[in-house]
């Protein structure tokens, strides 16, 4: 019998970024015009509003979710969440399993955060949003895990922030001649601690990206990655290799 709710995708791109790893993305400015009329992400920084009345949420939302999304305090919050929750559902249905729904599609989250998908345990899933992007990918490989960020170029270099996330001897090999060095290195670092599903329960500068090489606890991390412009003004990173063993390495 047919599904009405398939004729009603979510919005997002889907391309493969690697072998056996597929990327939606969202253009979250699009969606909020969209939803909102003319005011673009700089209208977001609004508290949260009802937004049971958006037309299309509820031939994509699954039970609950639009619970959690009124749930929320900040309307940027809001949207970047439900960006990221329809670039799941475009990548389930688009990857996995053609005949879901989107309302089928739903992400559950490990103690410490990392997403997963409770109908596809065996697929890795990553989830990001920055500025106007909100992406999710999955393995299509159960062997592979993966983590994914976007970051904007425009990220602060402030001494404070530098101290922060990057080891002393990361900050003597970033090369601060390159506009691209601090972003790359800040948004791969966040990458490596998705794939190793801790986020920000790791200590940053534990994770350290020397000469190309990305260090956990000083020894070379066993993955490979990419760094990848995503749209004008935004980077993509992606680290993936195989399955990471629970750490007996303090965070
Ligand atoms: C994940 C994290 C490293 C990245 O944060 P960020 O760059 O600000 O945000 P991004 O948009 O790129 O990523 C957010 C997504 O990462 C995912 N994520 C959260 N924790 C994660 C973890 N431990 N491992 C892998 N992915 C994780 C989530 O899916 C989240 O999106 P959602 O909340 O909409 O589902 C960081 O937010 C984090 O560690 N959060 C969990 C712990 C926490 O909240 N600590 C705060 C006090 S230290």
């Amino acid at each position: 019998m047919p599904n009405p709710s398939r004729n009603r995708l979510p919005p997002g791109t889907v391309s493969e970024i690697a072998q056996n790893i597929r990327l939606c993305r969202v253009d979250i400015e699009a969606l909020v015009k969209n939803w909102f009329g003319d005011s673009g992400i700089e209208g977001l920084r609004r508290p949260a509003r009802d937004l049971s009345s958006i037309a299309p949420l509820p031939d994509w939302l699954a039970p609950g979710e639009l619970e959690t999304v009124q749930g929320f305090k900040a309307l940027k919050r809001q949207v970047e969440w439900l960006a990221g929750r329809l670039a799941v559902k475009t990548l389930v249905t688009a990857c996995l399993d053609a005949g879901l729904a989107p309302t089928n599609v739903t992400v559950a989250c490990e103690p410490q955060g990392a997403p997963y998908l409770p109908l596809f345990p065996g697929h890795c899933l990553s989830i990001t949003h920055a500025g106007r992007w909100a992406a999710a990918a999955v393995s299509l490989d159960p062997a592979l895990a993966i983590g994914i960020d976007i970051e904007r170029l425009s990220i602060p270099g402030t001494r404070a922030f530098l101290d922060l996330v990057f080891s002393a001897r990361e900050q003597a090999a970033l090369d601060r001649s390159d506009p691209l060095s601090l972003p790359r290195a800040w948004t791969l670092k966040e990458a490596y601690l998705k794939y190793i599903r801790r986020g920000f329960h790791r200590s940053l500068r534990q994770v350290e990206l020397i000469d190309g090489n990305l260090l956990e606890h000083g020894r070379p991390a066993p993955v490979r990655w990419t760094v990848t412009p995503l749209a004008p003004g935004y980077l993509l990173a992606l680290v993936f290799g195989a399955r990471p063993s629970p750490s007996a390495e303090p965070d």
